[in-house]
């Protein structure tokens, strides 16, 4: 069953003196329960956009768009914002934890359901976390944040997790981690959609998208 659909989608940007460049163009995509799809194409070639029109967290100029079988072609403020907070987990390529916040606070502070510190301890642990828990965002390396920024992104169990660039900037350690995390994702059944320019995932991903000239090659 698809649980993210984009039909057509087209978007254009503005750039400073104002002139319109085509980012998107009739830009397909369609994924299914458990799958790992990988979105590849170098910088600049709108992997962003996708990802950010596919969270909720942007619009399409045209086409359609679909989540877990709801049209969220053009859907209201509110239905947005509910949908991203049930539906739907983010990690960015830098992990915008609340730096003054517990590694445990941020994962609970995101949490619909109200999760006690146990539930949310064992989620952490499974990510190499136990002994950080209790320390502040600020005082985590790159590494453990961006590991905390997952746990955060998975805590309402999404139905889509959504990946851009998620290892930028870390060591082969972590990016093993995020690596099993994203693979955990789709063997309880997350729709994943990663953004990446490196090959760092391949071994996990079911089916791979080229990005080219704002559409799938
Ligand atoms: N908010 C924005 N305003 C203007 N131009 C943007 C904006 N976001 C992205 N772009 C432009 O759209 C193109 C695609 O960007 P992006 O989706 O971030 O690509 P990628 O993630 O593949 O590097 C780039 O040329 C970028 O400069
Ligand atoms: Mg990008």
């Amino acid at each position: 069953m698809s649980i993210l659909t984009l039909a057509g989608v087209s978007k254009r940007y503005r750039d400073a003196s104002g002139r319109s460049h085509r980012v998107l163009s009739h830009f397909d995509l369609d994924i299914g329960r458990g799958e790992v799809v990988w979105l590849r194409g170098q910088s600049g070639s709108g992997k962003s956009t996708v990802l950010n029109i596919a969270g909720l967290l942007s619009t399409q100029d045209s086409g359609t768009r679909h989540i877990d079988g709801q049209d969220l072609t053009a859907p209201t403020q509110g239905l947005a914002a509910e949908t991203r907070r049930t539906k739907i987990g983010m990690v960015f390529q830098h992990s915008n934890l609340l730096p003054e916040l517990t590694a445990i606070e941020n994962v609970q502070i995101a949490s619909i359901v109200k999760r006690t510190e146990k539930d949310v301890m064992e989620r952490l642990s499974e990510l190499g976390l136990a002994g950080v828990a209790q320390q502040q965002a600020k005082q985590l390396s790159g590494g453990q944040q961006q590991r905390v920024a997952f746990c955060r992104a998975l805590v309402n169990d999404p139905v889509i997790l959504l990946a851009d660039e998620p290892n930028s900037g870390l060591d082969e350690k972590n990016t093993t981690s995020i690596r099993n995390a994203l693979s955990a994702a789709a063997d309880r059944g997350c729709a994943v959609l990663l953004a990446s320019h490196t090959s760092a995932f391949e071994t996990i991903v079911s089916r791979t998208l080229d990005m080219e000239d704002g559409r799938i090659g």
